[in-house]
């Protein structure tokens, strides 16, 4: 399972700090905007239910950032089995996601340990068969 990712020193939880639910829905809906118009990932999304995506993962990053969340999709290792995904591909994946938390105006340190967490998935995604 994916962890928390804490460390920060106010008291509040991440997912208060960036403004919660609203602010990391945006968020989501910016990453997917950006990775659908990526043409070396757009593909591997072509049968993908966006709206379930977008649900399941507006509850991962909540879950990662401390919110009152709890992921309820599949594990990340049969999401993305089976699809030949590449460390390429992943990092792209985290570039997109990075950008959109930038655009949202959160601030580095909670970006940092967003992408630790996420991070921390690669053996989840890239390669699984
Ligand atoms: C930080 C890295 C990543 C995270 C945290 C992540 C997370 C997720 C989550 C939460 C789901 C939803 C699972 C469900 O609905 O049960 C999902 C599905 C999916 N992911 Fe990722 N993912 C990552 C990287 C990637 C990469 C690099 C690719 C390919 C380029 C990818 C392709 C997909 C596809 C195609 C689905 C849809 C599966 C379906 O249609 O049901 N993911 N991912």
């Amino acid at each position: 399972m994916v962890e928390q990712a804490q460390g920060n020193t106010t008291g509040d939880s991440d997912y208060e700090a960036v403004g919660g639910g609203p602010a990391i829905a945006s968020v989501v809906d910016v990453f997917y905007r950006d990775v659908l118009a990526d043409p070396q990932l757009a593909g591997y999304f072509a049968d993908s239910d966006l709206a379930k995506l977008k649900r399941h993962q507006v509850q991962l990053v909540s879950q990662v950032m401390g919110g009152p969340v709890t992921y309820d999709g599949l594990a990340l290792s049969e999401a993305h089995k089976g699809r030949g995904i590449t460390g390429d591909d992943f990092g792209k994946v985290v570039v997109h996601l990075v950008a959109a938390l930038e655009a949202h105006d959160v601030p580095a340190d909670i970006i940092g340990r967003v992408v630790t967490a996420l991070g921390a998935t690669q053996d989840d995604i890239v390669g699984v068969h």
